[in-house]
């Protein structure tokens, strides 16, 4: 089969922690042809979605992990799957690049769905299952944000609508004498929106973090963060360590699972605090090489295998 990766530039791969590497270095494995390109490569001729590709050699080689051949133009419907894993922000770019991917609807498997893509901010996605995450509110006012933290205990975390990977995650505590500079830079001074949320004290046994493939758990990692610090992303310095499914999990796998699937939503990542879960992470969820480190599992394998089973069951909707 042939797979197309629409990705950040090479060069940004790290070799043992990018979850794209893992899978395309196995699709290679089972023989597969593996292409990559940028999402401003892809291009538009007559409502026919073409892209310029270079076929990719993937080697465990921290210096050069991928190297590239000579690109060349490719009608995607001619290629057997596009894996959509350009890392946020969802920028403009990005917009474009998903809307250019619905010319492939119903023709050449795309992962995740660019629909839903759009439609999932990885913040306020959690939003569609009050009932499993911990007491949120979204707003840009000072005041509201000042009552729903004196209402959940006095300590909450504030975060943007477009961070990742931990970034501008801050604990947003009654009684800092930083409280209103943190909610105002965070805020733009009540010109964006933001996330406020109940803090979890349990974050510091660890976020865990599960894959999942077509709505069922393909792993799990749990990310402990440093000792002084909010942020437990592996970016961020927090650390891996072996996790297993427990009840809370397994029931919020059940309820968003059907949520999921239905708005094209494949292969994503929950992020699940203290049972709660607090993040549902749809653009370029990672954590695959930790878990396969973890457990032994060829974890990339099952993903290979899943694409190359509803690439040949091509989506017709
Ligand atoms: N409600 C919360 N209580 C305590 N810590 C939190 C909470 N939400 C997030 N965190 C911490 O911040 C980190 C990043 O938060 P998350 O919502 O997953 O955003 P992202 O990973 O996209 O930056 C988490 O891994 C966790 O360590
Ligand atoms: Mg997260």
């Amino acid at each position: 089969m042939r797979f197309l990766f629409v990705m950040d530039p090479v060069a940004t791969v790290d070799v043992n922690a990018d979850t794209s590497f893992a899978i395309m270095l196995e699709a290679q494995v089972q023989g597969h042809r593996v292409d990559h390109c940028l999402p401003q490569d892809l291009f538009l001729v007559a409502g026919v979605l073409h892209a310029q590709v270079s076929r990719a050699h993937l080697e465990r080689d921290p210096t050069e992990p991928i190297k590239l051949a000579q690109s060349e133009a490719v009608n995607l419907e001619t290629v057997d799957a596009v894996f959509m894993r350009k890392d946020p922000p969802f920028d403009s770019n990005y917009l474009w690049a998903s809307l250019l991917l619905e010319h492939l609807r119903g023709k050449t498997l795309v992962v995740n769905d660019p629909r839903g893509l759009r439609d999932a901010n990885e913040k306020l996605y959690t939003c569609n299952f009050p009932e499993l995450m911990p007491e949120t509110m979204v707003t840009s006012h000072r005041e509201r944000i000042r009552a729903f933290v004196t209402q959940v205990g006095g300590s909450a975390v504030i975060k943007p609508l477009d961070g990742a990977g931990g970034e501008g995650v801050m604990a947003l505590i009654e009684r800092d004498a930083n409280f209103r500079a943190i909610i105002d830079t965070v805020t733009h001074n009540g010109r964006r929106l933001a996330m406020v949320q109940r803090f979890l004290p349990e974050y510091k046994q660890g976020d865990k973090r599960i894959l999942l493939l077509g709505g069922e758990p393909l792993g799990a990692v749990l990310r402990v963060p440093k000792a002084d610090d909010i942020a437990s992303n592996l970016h961020m310095g927090g650390s891996a360590h072996a996790a297993y499914l427990d009840d809370a999990d397994r029931h919020i796998i059940a309820t968003i699972a059907p949520r999921l699937q239905r708005d094209g939503l494949y292969f994503v990542g929950i992020d699940v605090i203290g049972g709660k879960l607090t993040e549902v992470n749809v653009t370029s969820p990672t954590g695959i090489q930790q878990m396969m480190r973890l457990t032994g599992e060829n974890l990339a394998a099952q993903v290979v295998a899943w694409l190359v089973e509803h690439a040949q069951n091509k989506p017709q909707r």
